[in-house]
């Protein structure tokens, strides 16, 4: 199955950037402190498909999501939405920086896919 490389240095922190793999958008987020804070104290009662944010990262500071909503698999916006993370335009879905579903019709918070970190600069994913 095909792996991704990706040169962590080319993303600045405060951005999402996407790219292609396995035929679907893949986005690798660099984290701000104060998004890294906000996602660790959401109350896991108020959300859709709870899950914290220390199971959905490996690294605070990165955040690897399928950049596909699942509600009927548009591609939704970075950096959008009320919960600062990503909003899709289909039907209004709203994803936080973690990630994670939070009004909207979409059931279940964005994928995690399988990856690692190799060095501090390489992210391998897949
Ligand atoms: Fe994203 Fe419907 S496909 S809200």
């Amino acid at each position: 199955l095909a792996k991704i490389e990706i040169n962590l240095n080319d993303i600045p922190e405060g951005k999402n950037i996407t790219f292609k793999w396995r035929n679907k958008p893949l986005f690798v987020r660099h984290r701000t402190a104060d998004e890294i804070q906000t996602e660790k104290s959401v109350n896991l009662a108020t959300l859709r498909d709870p899950e914290h944010d220390d199971v959905r990262v490996k690294q605070d500071r990165w955040l690897v999501l399928v950049g596909v909503c699942t509600h009927l698999g548009c591609v939704p916006i970075a950096n959008s939405g009320e919960f600062g993370g990503y909003y899709c335009p289909c039907h209004g879905s709203h994803y936080d920086a973690s990630g994670r579903i939070r009004k909207g019709p979409a059931p279940l918070n964005l994928e995690v896919p399988e990856y690692t970190f190799t060095s501090d600069e390489l992210l391998v994913v897949g």
